[in-house]
């Protein structure tokens, strides 16, 4: 039987459950592949932690980055996180091998997305990422593949599950920002550093990306305007409320006479409208073609399964051969269009 073999740099919630689903699901896998996905090697920050799953018998590298030479490695899972450090040298070095690269790291796409882009396309690799936009919603592969017919319009949506967790216990308890902050950081939902939630940010690094996937346009994080929910206060959300709104953290992207405008902020969407209904650490994500029409999709956007799911349907992708170019086009394809932001 075929064989491919998986290095897995990271071994945080992510890297531990796509580790869990491989063990669970080999053989259904392999059904679906053709191939027996193995994992061959793994990197992590410490090497005895229980992380609820073996990883005896299995190349250990303390450097993640090292890992992209091990002959024994064909796909490298990057889950490490940050724009750049290790997570970059390793994308970088995987790509430069011809080593396939399965990413959760929004942050490196935003910032350096088209670049790697080039590189996975000059060795005829993949760099894939469905995990990390919507975690566990497909929302890669659909703009790419599923609505690869239609001139899209507008993709927006709530894309970090911490914000509409906090925008939605607010709502239901009448209570202030800071506290509700404080609780989902202990359910663990929070990125490390909080602010990259709640200012806006991990929202935009997701946008930016879906930008590119929807218009064809160059990865541009530095043009989407940005603004958190810090400031929303339990009144705001009473307010809204009266008039039949409920408040929450979009990321618009939108084609207009002066080009794609980007735009992070909080919202008020009227409560009948699918997205108001959406709630707690769900994300979820609408995109209009001219041809499709309205699109809505809708899932969990952070935690081990979710995420792990997204990185393993791309292993799946790699396995079968099937191979899409990083943002639906080829670099040299893609159209700068002038940024309205
Ligand atoms: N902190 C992110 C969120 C995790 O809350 O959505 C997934 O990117």
């Amino acid at each position: 039987t075929n064989k491919i073999k998986i290095g897995v740099a990271g071994l945080g919630t992510v890297g531990a459950g796509v580790l869990k689903i491989i063990n669970a699901h080999g053989e259904l896998l392999q059904a679906r592949t053709g191939t027996r996905l193995e994992v061959t090697a793994v990197s992590g920050r410490d090497r005895n932690k229980d992380r609820g799953v073996p990883i005896e018998g299995l190349a250990w590298y303390d450097n993640a980055a090292d890992m992209a030479k091990d002959p024994d490695v064909d796909v490298v899972l990057e889950l490490i996180g940050g724009s750049d450090g290790v997570a970059k040298d390793l994308c970088v070095s995987a790509l430069t091998l011809g080593k396939h690269v399965v990413t959760a790291n929004k942050a490196l796409l935003a910032i350096h997305g088209t670049e790697l882009a080039e590189l996975a396309e000059k060795h005829g690799v993949s760099l894939a990422y469905e995990a990390a936009v919507a975690g566990g919603i497909p929302i890669v592969k659909a703009l790419r593949e599923g609505l690869a017919g239609n001139a899209i319009s507008r993709v927006y949506g709530i894309l970090n599950g911490t914000c509409n967790y906090i925008l939605t216990e607010m709502e239901e308890t009448g209570g202030e920002f800071d506290n509700i902050l404080q609780d989902a950081q202990k359910l663990g939902y929070a990125e490390a550093d909080p602010s990259f939630d709640v200012d806006g940010v991990d929202t935009a690094h997701k946008l930016a990306i879906l930008t590119s996937l929807a218009f064809g346009t160059p990865v541009d994080f530095n043009s989407v305007y940005i603004e958190g929910i810090r400031d929303v206060t339990a009144a705001d959300i009473a307010a809204a409320q009266e008039f039949g709104y409920r408040i929450k953290l979009l990321g618009v992207s939108r084609r207009t006479d002066k080009g794609i405008e980007q735009r992070v902020h909080p919202c008020m969407v009227r409560t009948d409208t699918a997205i108001a209904n959406v709630s707690g650490v769900f994300n979820a994500v609408v995109a209009d073609g001219d041809f499709v029409d309205s699109t809505v999709y809708v899932g969990r956007g952070a935690g081990e399964g979710p995420t792990a799911s997204a990185v393993v349907a791309d292993i799946v992708d790699i396995a079968i051969g099937r191979h899409s170019a990083t943002f639906g086009i080829p670099v040299e394809e893609m159209s700068p269009l002038p940024m309205a932001s």
